[in-house]
């Protein structure tokens, strides 16, 4: 099969070109830094050509801000126009477990309003959810670090490690689109305190704890576990500890 990812020099994007590979699949990487088919889902500049041949797409695109509603939303109708007109026949869409659940983060509200635009286009399509990658979560205890806190709270969290879920999205693009949502996550349920403490351990750094106070709503969803799922499509092996013994050694 020939792929295309869209976002393919991402944290997640890179890893799943790797998978596709690996299972003897030609992986295209899309995205503005590619050398080889270089994208702006901005603009849709790039999609046309990138495209051409090309049996599925994978959406691991990613933008934050004013780049949400630019590169997760109006790109991916860009994105699925193109795919239209290319004869792509499966596309799938990276997404974030409880999304819906928690719509007072204006980039959750993107990600919604992504899975909608995949969901009403012609493409047949697949949207994976995931839960918090490990490598992300690193970056935000990395970022408190700088000014001495780790972020704490008794808030479930299920990380799942990037080539855990890739291998699972590469299984995903070999199959059809038959529009459903499959949620992908990580070994084990742990609270944001414990994988701070994990994360303090391995790291070194971060030594003030910082309450991460949840209030409404939104506090009462994170609480009840809504970035976490009791009965997801597909577990990663990997948990956080061990992602951090390799990170740290
Ligand atoms: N990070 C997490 O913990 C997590 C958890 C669950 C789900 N997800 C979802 O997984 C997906 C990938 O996340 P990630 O953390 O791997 O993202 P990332 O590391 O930030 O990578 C984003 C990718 O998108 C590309 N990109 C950004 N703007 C673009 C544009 N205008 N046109 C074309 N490509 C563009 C980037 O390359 P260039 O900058 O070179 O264009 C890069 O390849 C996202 O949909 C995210 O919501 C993430």
């Amino acid at each position: 099969m020939r792929v295309a990812v869209a976002g393919g020099t991402g944290m997640l994007g890179a890893q799943v070109c790797e998978a596709l590979a690996s299972r003897g699949h030609e992986a295209r990487a899309l995205s503005r830094s590619s050398a080889d088919f270089p994208v702006d889902l901005s603009t849709g500049e790039g999609l046309r050509e990138a495209l051409a041949g090309c049996d599925a797409v994978v959406d691991a695109s990613n933008g934050q801000g004013k780049a949400a509603q630019a590169v997760l939303v109006d790109g991916s109708r860009r994105l699925l126009d193109a795919e239209a007109a290319a004869g792509v026949g499966h596309h799938i869409a990276i997404s974030i477990v409880g999304c819906d659940l928690v719509p007072s983060f204006g980039y959750y509200r993107a990600k919604v309003a992504q899975e909608g635009v995949v969901r009403s286009g012609s493409v047949p399509w697949t949207v994976v959810r995931a839960t918090q990658f490990h490598g992300f979560l690193d970056r935000v205890f990395g970022a408190a670090a700088k000014v001495g806190l780790r972020p704490s709270s008794s808030m479930p969290l299920q990380p799942v490690d990037v080539d855990d879920l890739a291998d699972v999205v590469a299984g995903v693009a070999e199959g059809t689109g038959e529009g459903r949502t499959l949620e992908v996550v990580g070994p084990e349920v742990v609270s944001l305190r414990d994988l701070g403490r994990a994360w303090r351990r391995a790291s070194g750094r971060g030594r003030v704890p910082l309450r991460i106070p949840f209030w409404g709503k939104t506090g009462r969803a994170l609480h009840d576990g809504a970035l976490t799922s009791v009965d997801p499509y597909a577990r990663g092996k990997v948990g956080f500890e061990s992602w951090l013994e390799r990170r740290y050694a």
